[in-house]
């Protein structure tokens, strides 16, 4: 991990409303307090539902708390004749820092492809949001193709559209270890990684793949945090269904008391 300050992010997926989201961001914002966590050693960021973000917004600014928040997808387009689509423009005026961009369920139940992705990165960087590029195999691609070669490819198309400064984060989140309690170990979350991050050399150069943070996603919990960030080219998770459990979340970001 080095200089890179590490990041965990929860991913709430289709869960908590505005209602339940200000309360949870409230409370998480408590318990870090109380704990000490030392805020500058860690970014804790959340992922609410879109109609969720301008109640965690007005928050996170009233309350001045040091949580970061941002959008769990995003439209290719930045205005139109897009029914049901959400503007990078929309996200950025609500102060999101983030948005998920390319998460496996997204690629699984609504056919998004790696080009789509690639636009929807390059819309992220249209409106200053640091797109989170997720990618990772299936268990079936890892036993037709072996661990890296179907998240490396992911990554190298949706990075085709980036401009060199432009800041990104990756999500490797194998799609078998997605809500199945089963995590990659914490040498398989390095080795793919690892791969990933020469993608990123390879495509952006040397200086942006050291300071780009890779973070692992899949079955992450309070017992098995900090095996993956150990690693060194891990540098935080993306977490789901543990995200949704106040303490247990707030343990994650805790990983090194
Ligand atoms: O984006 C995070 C996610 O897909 C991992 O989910 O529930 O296995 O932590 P979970």
């Amino acid at each position: 991990t080095g200089a890179r300050t590490p990041l965990i992010a929860g991913n709430w997926k289709m869960n908590l409303d505005h209602l339940q989201s200000i309360a949870f961001v409230q409370k998480l914002a408590w318990s870090l307090r109380d704990a000490n966590l030392d805020f500058g050693s860690v970014e804790v960021a959340v992922f609410p539902p879109f109609t969720d973000l301008r109640s965690v917004q007005t928050l996170v600014s009233a309350d001045d708390l040091p949580i970061a928040f941002g959008a769990q997808d995003l439209s290719a387009h930045d205005s139109g004749a897009y029914t049901g689509e959400i503007s990078g423009a929309f996200l950025a005026a609500l102060d999101a820092r983030y948005v998920i961009i390319g998460h496996s369920e997204r690629r699984q139940y609504h056919g998004e492809t790696d080009e789509l992705i690639a636009a929807k990165v390059a819309a992220a960087h249209r409106h200053g949001l640091v797109p989170i590029i997720c990618v990772g195999e299936t268990a079936e691609d890892l036993e037709t193709h072996g661990p890296s070669a179907v998240p490396v490819a992911q990554l190298r198309i949706a990075l085709e559209g980036v401009v060199a400064g432009s800041e990104i984060v990756v999500a490797y989140e194998p799609v078998w270890a997605i809500g199945s309690g089963q995590a990659a170990t914490s040498a398989q979350a390095q080795q793919v990684c690892e791969a990933l991050r020469a993608v990123v050399a390879e495509v952006l150069g040397d200086e942006a793949a050291a300071a780009t943070r890779i973070l692992y996603g899949g079955s992450v919990k309070a017992a098995n945090i900090a095996g993956f960030l150990k690693e060194p080219d891990v540098d935080g998770a993306l977490v789901g269904g543990a995200s949704l459990q106040l303490e247990e979340f707030a343990s994650i970001v805790r990983f090194k008391s």
